[in-house]
């Protein structure tokens, strides 16, 4: 903390960064009435195509940020909802909405999230038609969309212009630590979320204030009224106001709000227009990493997977839990495991895995029951056969259970990955089929990929993002 003088000091100087950077995120007049003037066109539009078709459509909307001009300046898209009763068929109000998405937008495309849409462009402007349910209560929609008409309102009655300014700023200052984004390969803030904290604590620096000294879990809310369900990794908790059931951030990683919390402090002491700039740096190449592997003494096996048909949302989790059982896997084989990070490319998936040393000891220290137990008989029976693999014992330990020493066959890194990945459960659609064989290679033999880059830069290259990088970081 500093001392009252320098405080101030400080604050009038984020006073000066913030109004600097105000005027270069926000969305200029001409563009807000660009803006407003599409939103009204889209739904006219909408609306005559929807007659024309004779299609179920209850109502269109725009809402998210671009209905309330909290989108910074460089990144808009048009969020427009069509809204369908409650009883149609799910199968129908996708390809009614679908249609009368197509109907409207230019170059249409269709995606999917937990829910399909279409992208197309309108005026200029990219959008995302997305359809969903007309419900009349928040707390029970019928799709994940359908609380947003609700969101909307909620919002809009309780921003103002100063308010829009701060959600921006809070934003980008998300945004330049990586952490603006609720998608799975994110694990960030949603702009929903940005703008119920500035609502909350009433400004950039008042979240900021508020984070430097919050410690994970954080609670934004009246403790003993938790929305149900929360997972044990749960990092901040805050109930939807239009339904009190759902957690807002239920996307956010414990490791995207620590990294928030420690800038909350850093950039309140020393308030500079960096802390807004997205900062350009090149990923660690394989050559650049191959010489950090060498000066670390380490080595890196990477596991190649072929990547499964899937939108990022579904199969980003599913990598971050094939890196963490191949990581798990690979300790428990007595490999010590510094690291592990992963990474998707076209058409491949990759974990890789730091280890001090590429190979595990030949000697296995294997623990046996108690003196006493039953299972004595059995175990001794079977160590001291004359074909045993016993390179010492059985013996018995300080504690008074049994052990045994044996042989390890397979002693390379690579090998033993190859003979465990069959058994692991890798997420749902990156298992392993029992007759597979793994690929797994040190990096030494790998190609030289985008993927590999940022799975290296993730692995070597970890460091808090507001630091200078060194010559050991660079
Ligand atoms: N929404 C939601 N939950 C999510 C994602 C979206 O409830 N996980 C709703 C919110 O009401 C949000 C709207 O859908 O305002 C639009 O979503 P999105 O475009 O992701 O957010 P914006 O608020 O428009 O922010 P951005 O500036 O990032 O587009
Ligand atoms: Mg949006």
């Amino acid at each position: 903390m500093t001392d009252p003088a320098s405080g101030r000091a400080a604050a009038s100087e984020a006073d000066r960064v913030e109004a600097a950077v105000s005027l270069r995120i926000s969305p200029t007049p001409e563009t807000l009435e660009r803006v407003a003037r599409v939103r009204t066109e889209l739904v006219d539009r909408i609306r005559a195509a929807a007659t024309e078709r004779q299609s179920p459509l209850v109502r269109a909307l725009v809402a998210g940020s671009a209905a309330r001009a909290t989108f910074l300046s460089d990144r808009l898209d048009v969020d427009l909802f069509l809204l369908f009763p409650p009883d149609l068929p799910r199968d129908r109000l996708r390809e009614e909405g679908l249609a009368l998405g197509r109907a409207v937008l230019s170059d249409p495309e269709t995606r999917y999230a937990e829910h399909p849409y279409l992208r197309g462009r309108f005026a200029g402007f990219a959008v995302d038609a997305v359809p969903g349910y007309a419900v009349t209560d928040p707390a029970r929609p019928l799709s994940p969309v359908d609380r947003t008409p609700f969101h909307q309102e909620y919002l809009a009655a309780r921003e103002t212009p100063e308010l829009v300014a701060q959600v921006r700023l809070t934003k980008q200052f998300l945004r330049t630590l990586g952490v603006y984004g609720s998608e799975a390969r994110t694990e960030g803030f949603s702009g929903y979320l940005v703008e119920l904290v500035v609502l909350r604590f009433g400004s950039l620096r008042g979240v900021l204030t508020a984070a430097r000294g919050w410690r994970i879990p954080v609670r934004v809310a009246e403790p003993g009224r938790d929305p149900p369900r929360l997972p044990p990794e749960v990092a901040l908790i805050l109930a939807d106001p239009v339904d009190p059931n759902r957690n807002v951030a239920s996307a956010l990683s414990r490791k995207n709000l620590a990294t928030v919390i420690l800038a909350a402090g850093e950039y309140l002491d020393r308030p500079s227009e960096a802390w807004f700039r997205p900062r350009e740096r090149s990923l660690l190449s394989r050559a650049d990493a191959l010489e950090r592997l060498h000066a670390r003494r380490t080595h890196v096996a990477v596991v190649v997977l072929p990547r499964p048909d899937l939108v990022d949302d579904t199969l980003y989790p599913q990598v971050r839990k094939a890196e963490r059982a191949i990581a798990e896997e690979v300790g428990r084989s007595d490999f010590a495991v510094l690291g592990s990070s992963c990474a998707v490319d076209a058409d491949r998936v990759l974990v890789l895995v730091e280890v001090a040393h590429p190979h595990r000891p030949a000697v296995r220290l294997q623990d046996g029951p108690p003196a006493g137990l039953d299972r004595v008989g059995h175990y001794l029976e079977k160590w001291t056969a004359p074909d045993a693999p016993v390179l010492q014992g059985p013996y018995v330990r300080a504690d008074g259970s049994l052990a045994v020493e044996t042989r390890r066959g397979e002693r390379d890194l690579e090998a033993v990955l190859r003979a465990v990945l069959p058994r692991l459960s890798l997420g749902r659609d990156l298992t392993l089929p029992p007759s597979a064989t793994a690929q797994v290679h040190p990096l030494s033999a790998m190609p030289e990929s985008a993927g590999l880059s940022r799975g290296l830069d993730e692995l070597l290259a970890k460091q808090l993002p507001w630091l200078p990088r060194t010559e050991r970081s660079a």
